[in-house]
């Protein structure tokens, strides 16, 4: 009986502890501060909200509700309303590190939605939070960011440099793009080989970008550039390429040639394909010898049978 008692007082102890542990962890999901200072690469706008409403309902809902409503799923950390206190609270870094990277029950959308997609919800959430005022877009454009940016890309064979131009077009004028982020990229067979870091257009919305050298070109040293505007600046996705002669002059293997890596044929050495034929050879004659030995065993057996029975 007292045996019973201190078993009963063990689990007891462990649910509580387990409870504890629990509860502790949903509480201190801590953000890196610089993450936590993160801000929205565009000003938040009637469209954001509308656009972020859409995703909400798409990738949210089951588990939040409605904001206001209080709806939300009976999970263990409580998912909350997005209106609550308890998401006001968060800054704008903070609610998007914890979307981008998920934890527990809350999935992680990093994979899931852009990096812009995940700004217009935030900026629908925001949207019930009432007194919430936007901290600085981390870019500030000359024209506003949020627009399209189109891209102009040029090689000047003297100098070697590749200049990239960002602008916008309103009303037949062209404003330079300042702050833009751009890849660099080199065609090949299957994707592009990426050129680093993305790098940012100045005052001018341009940047010159010198070529690294040592990169693989075809047999006279051409390749294709690619230059392409990082959607999570905010000013779309512009991509375009450029035909320079600044690669280091390689000979491709072309994809069918006998050295490829799938082509099978003049691949293995004379000495190779005889002795594995003369070794698949023995093993089927091999084969045969023990199956013809079985047979007269069965013969011999019969024969005695026979002998047996015509004996009176
Ligand atoms: C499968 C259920 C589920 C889905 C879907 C989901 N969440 Fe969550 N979310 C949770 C849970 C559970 C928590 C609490 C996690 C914790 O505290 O460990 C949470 C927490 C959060 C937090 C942090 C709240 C805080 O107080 O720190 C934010 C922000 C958030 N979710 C936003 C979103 C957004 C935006 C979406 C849609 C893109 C989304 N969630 C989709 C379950 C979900």
């Amino acid at each position: 009986m007292k045996r019973l008692i201190s078993l009963t007082r063990l689990i007891l102890l462990i649910s509580l502890f387990h409870h504890i542990t629990i509860s502790l962890f949903a509480e201190d999901w801590i953000v890196p501060p610089d993450k936590a200072e993160k801000t929205a690469p565009f000003v938040f706008s009637k469209e954001s909200v509308e656009k972020g409403a859409e995703l909400f309902v798409k990738n949210c809902q089951s588990c939040h509700g409605d904001p206001t409503r209080g709806n939300f799923a009976k999970l263990d950390p409580t998912p909350e309303d997005p209106a609550s206190e308890k998401f006001k609270e968060l800054t704008d870094g903070e609610m998007f590190y914890k979307i981008t990277n998920g934890r527990g029950t809350m999935p992680q959308f990093k994979m899931i939605l852009s990096e812009d997609d995940r700004w217009d919800l935030i900026s629908y959430i925001r949207s019930f939070h009432s007194g919430y005022i936007q901290p600085e877009p981390e870019l500030t454009s000359m024209t506003g960011a949020g627009e399209r940016a189109s891209m102009t890309i040029l090689f000047d064979s003297l100098s070697k440099m590749v200049t990239i131009s960002v602008y916008t077009v309103k009303n037949d004028m062209k404003s330079p793009v300042k702050g833009a982020e751009v890849l660099f990229f080199v065609k090949r067979y299957f994707g592009n080989l990426s050129l680093g870091d993305a790098v940012r257009t100045n005052e001018e919305g341009i940047i010159s970008y010198p070529f690294p050298d040592g990169i693989a070109g075809d047999s006279t040293g051409q390749l294709t550039l690619i230059a392409q505007l990082n959607e999570s600046s905010g000013y779309g996705n512009a991509k375009k390429a450029i035909l320079v002669p600044l690669g280091v002059p390689t000979e491709w293997i072309s994809l069918t040639a006998p050295r490829a890596m799938w082509n099978i044929n003049f691949k293995a050495p004379v000495w190779l394909i005889l002795s594995y034929s003369l070794t698949v050879l023995g093993v089927l004659l091999a084969l045969v010898y023990i199956m013809l030995q079985i047979r007269k065993i069965f013969y011999l057996g019969s024969a005695v049978d026979d002998a047996k029975s015509d004996k009176p």
